[in-house]
């Protein structure tokens, strides 16, 4: 992978006309892309390749006749991979501050791309598992954009987020639909399931099934033929092995990309004696992309690092002391990455303003996994819908809320649990000891 010197060198050559093949190719197979959008992710770049407007990569600016002979490349190298029309292609958007993880990436796109050891005519699945928040979502939707893995699957991107209680004959029939066969009505999930066959079996498509709590929620979706692929995402390893999927176990991001998280979420390079502390809040939290957007969001607020460290050590530590006696053993490392999730969540709740952190609880009434539109929230909050999109916004800005398609916005679902705690017990105390 080569380093941002190295990309900014690739860029300043293209810039220039000096660039050769393997500079593009280079480029290629690290500019992440969103279709839907004029962002290219170039290393730890947000580019923005939007007519007229100048580009800017760290503390590079290209304008004028320069920042023309770049978009022109870059808009080319986006247009071969940019699918074609009438082909679907339905992941989620990246958040904006994406952060690359080819450590991970790479060996699971050798995985997708390969599917060694699989007899020919089975459809291969592999699966994603790790902690809620890890990132394997968002590690499937930046696959579903790496240029070599869109040329492997020229059908198209199916993507189904489950939940716990999916509505698994609506989803089938979406993917149905998206692959151009608006006819089709079925009342049984068999009979979808059957036409979703038929219609990939000579397709080469990626099918991914996200946030999947069951394997009979899973089974339906397995739908493709040989050249078809199912990437399924996961917490629970269980689920991987009861639908024959390989196993690909997902840790935190390393130190560095931890890092870059929280620059990116801040929006600004750390300052040479932030980083020391930065790496130690990164440490605390584990390394975990949603916690470290939490801590981001707060430092984003005015909170110091120091703070925000020592805070949330004392809630950790808190939360380990009321968990049963034993129970250390037994998930240990995973266990703990799991109490700093939940502490970063208290934490972020705590310095809610007492209307904000209201309007939050509320969302304890509303069944897991649900879309939050501002139309339902304006009736759930009983406000205008002008100060309902303004909520929404701020609950977002502080990652209690996770983008969808922004809006709607979804709800963790152990941010769910703490709603729904928070509407039906006493408050908790706002700090230790109170
Ligand atoms: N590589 C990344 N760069 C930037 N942000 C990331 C990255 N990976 C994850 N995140 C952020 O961390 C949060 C959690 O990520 P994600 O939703 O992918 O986790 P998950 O493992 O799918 O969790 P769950 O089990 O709850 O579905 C998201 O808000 C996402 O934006
Ligand atoms: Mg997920």
């Amino acid at each position: 992978m080569p380093s941002p010197t190295e990309i900014k060198a690739i860029l300043d050559r293209i810039a220039s006309g000096t660039h050769t093949e393997s500079d593009l190719t280079a480029l290629r197979r690290h500019m992440l892309l969103d279709p839907a959008r004029d962002v290219v992710q170039i290393g730890k770049y947000n580019v923005h390749i939007g007519h007229g407007q100048e580009i800017q990569i760290g503390d590079r600016i290209y304008q004028g006749p320069d920042a023309e002979t770049l978009r022109a490349v870059l808009r080319q190298v986006l247009d071969e991979a940019r699918p074609r029309p009438g082909i679907p292609f339905q992941a989620p958007p990246l958040p904006p501050y994406f952060v690359p993880r080819p450590d991970v990436s790479d060996r699971l796109k050798a995985q997708l791309l390969t599917g060694n050891g699989h007899p020919a005519g089975v459809l291969v699945v592999s699966a994603i598992h790790g902690l809620g928040g890890i990132g394997k979502s968002t590690l499937a939707a930046a696959l579903t954009r790496d240029l070599e893995v869109l040329a492997r699957f020229p059908d198209g991107i199916l993507w189904a987020t489950l939940g716990q209680q999916p509505d698994v004959l609506s989803l089938l029939s979406g993917w149905i639909q998206a692959l151009g066969d608006y006819q089709f009505r079925s009342t049984t999930v068999e009979a979808a399931t059957s036409h979703l066959g038929t219609l990939l079996h000579d397709k080469a498509a990626l099918l991914v099934v996200d946030d999947a709590w069951d394997p009979a929620h899973v089974r339906p979706f397995r739908a493709g033929g040989d050249r078809c692929r199912v990437l399924v995402t996961t917490r629970e390893a269980l689920i991987a092995q009861a639908v024959g999927a390989s196993l690909y176990d997902l840790d935190v991001m390393t130190p560095d990309q931890a890092l870059a998280l929280l620059e990116g979420r801040l929006g600004r390079d750390l300052t040479g004696e932030e980083r020391a502390t930065a790496r130690e809040l990164a440490r605390v939290v584990g390394y975990l992309p949603l916690a470290l957007e939490l801590a981001a969001a707060q430092v984003a607020d005015g909170v110091p690092w120091d703070e925000l460290i020592e805070d949330l050590n004392a809630e950790i530590a808190r939360l380990e002391a009321l968990e049963p006696p034993g129970a250390e053993e037994v998930g240990d490392e995973r266990e703990r990455k799991r109490l700093s999730l939940i502490a970063s969540f208290h934490l972020s709740l705590r310095r809610l303003p007492e209307d904000r952190r209201e309007s939050f609880a509320w969302l304890g009434v509303l069944p897991e996994d649900v879309r939050l539109t501002p139309k339902m929230m304006a009736t759930v909050w009983g406000k205008g819908e002008r100060e309902t999109r303004d909520r929404l916004r701020y609950l977002r800005n502080n990652s209690l809320l996770l983008p969808d398609k922004t809006p709607p916005y979804r709800l963790h679902d152990l941010l769910h649990d703490l709603a729904r705690r928070l509407l039906t017990a006493p408050p908790e105390p706002v700090r230790e000891g109170d």
